[in-house]
């Protein structure tokens, strides 16, 4: 797998990682215990998986949990990235004094000493246009709690606000073929140094060519409309039809990769076909002729109107 700078890091990591917010989550994602997803993890850390996205209010600090008993022994071989402002009771607490005390029990859960990356989970404007809280971080850096921090956004807004107001080395953000909207500011991202990581690679599931309009949802996919539901179908039908007979998973999460800027992408895994699958988009090129047909997609069906996440 071709890998990428893990920037603010002295690590590298190939360029498919491991969404980790279905590790353990039975209310949002569907069941998986704990020893299920102790296995999965260690089967992506066989398989060449080494950058493993998570966040105290995953399963309630299950997932954090998961992580850290599968990845003890190979600790310093991985790249762990968790969040701050969401706590692991389901409570929502971005106060400065609160940011040590969330790395602190992230670093318990995860049984390690330190983190690769911290990111302000979903932050207001208010705070990504401050100093404060990078601030804070810059002190958790000096003490070794953490190597590298950022945030996790999903508008071009903010994602232009990280890269003017603060010294992020990582962000997250929304992007995929139906949400193309940053895509102008990964360039500029990599010449600062700042890794990006791509969140909701697959549209939540939608890009992997498996729902249609009849399709219903439970968890946290319950939030779409009926018309959100059909639109959604529509748009898979013209994607499938851009990409023929080739596989619509792995397209659709090298059609990210394609863009130069992109650190790595992090589908969120329930088992382990999902996992083979989304390592075979690692080495896999889309000719010029679709892409130009997806990113025209996005302009002509999408860009105006965007599909609620
Ligand atoms: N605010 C934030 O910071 C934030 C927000 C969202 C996500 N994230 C992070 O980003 C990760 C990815 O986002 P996401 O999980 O929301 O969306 P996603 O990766 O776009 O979609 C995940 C879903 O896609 C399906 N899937 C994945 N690989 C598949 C495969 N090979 N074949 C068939 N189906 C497959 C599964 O659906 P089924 O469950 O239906 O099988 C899975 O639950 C999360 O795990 C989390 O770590 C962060």
């Amino acid at each position: 797998m071709k890998t990428r700078k893990y920037d603010g890091t002295n690590k590298q990591v190939p360029q498919i990682g491991f969404g980790g917010w279905q590790l353990g989550n039975a209310d949002h994602w569907g069941d998986m215990d704990f020893e299920e997803g102790v296995d999965l993890v260690r089967e992506a850390y066989r398989k060449g998986v080494r950058l493993f996205d998570t966040a105290p209010n995953y399963a309630g600090g299950m997932s954090e949990a998961i992580i850290g008993e599968a990845l003890k022994d190979v600790r310093d071989d991985v790249v762990i990235n968790t969040k701050i402002g969401h706590r692991a009771d389901g409570g929502i607490d971005f106060s400065l004094e609160a940011i040590e005390t969330s790395v602190r029990n992230s670093l318990k859960r995860l049984s390690t000493d330190y983190l690769d990356s911290v990111i302000l989970h979903n932050p207001g404007l208010e705070i990504l246009s401050g100093d404060d809280h990078f601030a804070e971080l810059d002190r958790l850096k000096r003490l070794g709690m953490i190597n590298a921090y950022g945030v996790s956004i999903d508008t071009h807004e903010e994602f232009e606000m990280a890269l003017n107001h603060t010294g992020c080395d990582v962000v997250e953000i929304m992007f995929n073929i139906f949400f193309q909207d940053v895509s102008p500011l990964f360039e500029r991202a990599k010449k600062q140094d700042v890794a990006v990581i791509v969140k909701v690679p697959l549209d939540s599931g939608w890009l992997t060519g498996k729902y249609d309009a009849q399709s219903t949802f439970t968890g946290i996919r319950s939030r779409w409309d009926k018309d959100t539901i059909e639109r959604r179908a529509a748009l898979v039908e013209r994607v499938k039809k851009i990409t023929e007979k080739d596989d619509l998973t792995t397209t659709a999460l090298a059609f990210i990769l394609g863009f130069d800027g992109v650190t790595a992408v992090i589908p969120g895994i329930r088992n382990e076909q999902h996992l083979d699958v989304n390592l075979q988009a690692a080495d896999k090129e889309l000719p010029d002729t679709m892409r130009e047909r997806l990113i025209k997609l996005y302009r002509e069906e999408i860009k105006d109107e965007p599909l609620p996440w």
